[in-house]
């Protein structure tokens, strides 16, 4: 099933005469928290896992994923409705949902946190702890984070986002959440993928939905640290001798950095080379590549600084 779209506001790249990375700079700036995840979004991720992954676990959904009483599913987060709706089918022990007590009430659950569980085949009930928050970093929510959760998964604030990563890859547990595409090549990032301690999930998010329920652009996608088993956007790398790279997506910058685009990849060359974080989404560090340089690039092009990159190089 899918969330209902009353209208779509937003005119395509084209009739904005944007570029997607263009738009994906703009997304980046918007510092907007209040977002809703459509349904068929975290279907079309969540149904890629095998159900093993799920089965006897217990999902923790800790951004506002409010679920309301009467089953209006304009009033339930899309990951609550995914797990509620899909819980025998992917076996789960339990599911915990927390309603964070923000300045924007979402979905108009009061200004009070909550605790929503539903164990087993019992049916789901909420409590609302005294001086309970629902932030994800509210001592109760750590509580559950590493005393109860086997998987957390959720679409956390953006603006929180950085030490929302630390809060849960710190945890140890197994996560699958929507950040922005640009993660992958931002320093407070880049450690973990270094690390191996997160990976790009198999899709990417260009929608979400306005508190109106209005479709508007995203630069999302899926990050996790559960394992991949194929991972079909692998086929957009071009992996080849440098030489054959045409030379319209490749140059060197000031620093003579070579600079590659389009997924093109050398496959030759022995030094350092910057790539946008289109490769790195594609499975590059899948491939015998590493992060070199635990910070963004920023490559200086006659002296510009026009876009960001990260530094890799071949194992
Ligand atoms: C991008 S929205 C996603 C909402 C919902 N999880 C979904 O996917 O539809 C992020 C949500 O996190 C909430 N939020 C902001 N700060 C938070 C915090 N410290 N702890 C938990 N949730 C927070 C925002 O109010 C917002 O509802």
């Amino acid at each position: 099933m899918s969330v209902e779209i009353i209208k779509k506001t937003a005119p395509s790249l084209e009739e904005r005469g944007l570029s997607k990375i263009e738009v994906l700079h703009k997304a980046k700036r918007v510092d907007n928290d209040e977002f809703f995840t459509r349904y068929e979004d975290i279907e079309k991720e969540l149904d890629m896992y095998p159900q093993s992954v799920w089965k006897n676990k217990v999902v923790f959904c800790n951004c506002d994923d409010a679920v309301d009483d009467n089953n209006d599913k304009r009033r339930t987060s899309a990951f609550a409705l995914y797990f509620l709706q899909n819980f025998n089918r992917l076996g789960l022990k339990n599911l915990i949902c927390t309603h964070y007590e923000g300045k924007v009430n979402m979905f108009h659950h009061g200004a009070k946190g909550y605790i929503f569980t539903k164990e087993g085949y019992r049916e789901g009930k909420k409590v609302f702890p005294s001086n309970y928050t629902g932030s994800y970093d509210d001592a109760l929510s750590l509580k559950i984070l590493h005393e109860n959760a086997d998987i957390v998964c959720t679409n956390p604030p953006f603006s929180s986002a950085i030490d929302y990563w630390r809060t849960i890859i710190e945890s140890g547990k197994k996560f699958l959440i929507i950040s922005n595409i640009v993660s992958a090549i931002s320093t407070a990032y880049i450690p973990y993928f270094i690390a191996n301690k997160v990976w790009a999930g198999y899709n990417e998010v260009d929608w979400f939905l306005t508190h109106k329920r209005e479709l508007t652009r995203a630069a999302g996608y899926w990050f996790t640290n559960i394992p991949i088993k194929t991972r079909p956007m692998s086929k957009q790398l071009k992996i080849m001798p440098l030489k054959e790279i045409p030379e319209k997506h490749k140059r060197y910058d000031d620093n003579k950095i070579l600079l590659v685009d389009n997924c093109f990849i050398p496959s030759d060359y022995k030094n350092s080379f910057a790539v946008s974080a289109r490769p790195i989404l594609n499975g590059l560090l899948e491939k015998g590549y590493k992060i070199v340089h635990d910070k963004q690039y920023d490559p200086p092009v006659n002296g510009n600084i026009c876009f960001k990159r990260v530094l890799v190089k071949k194992v």
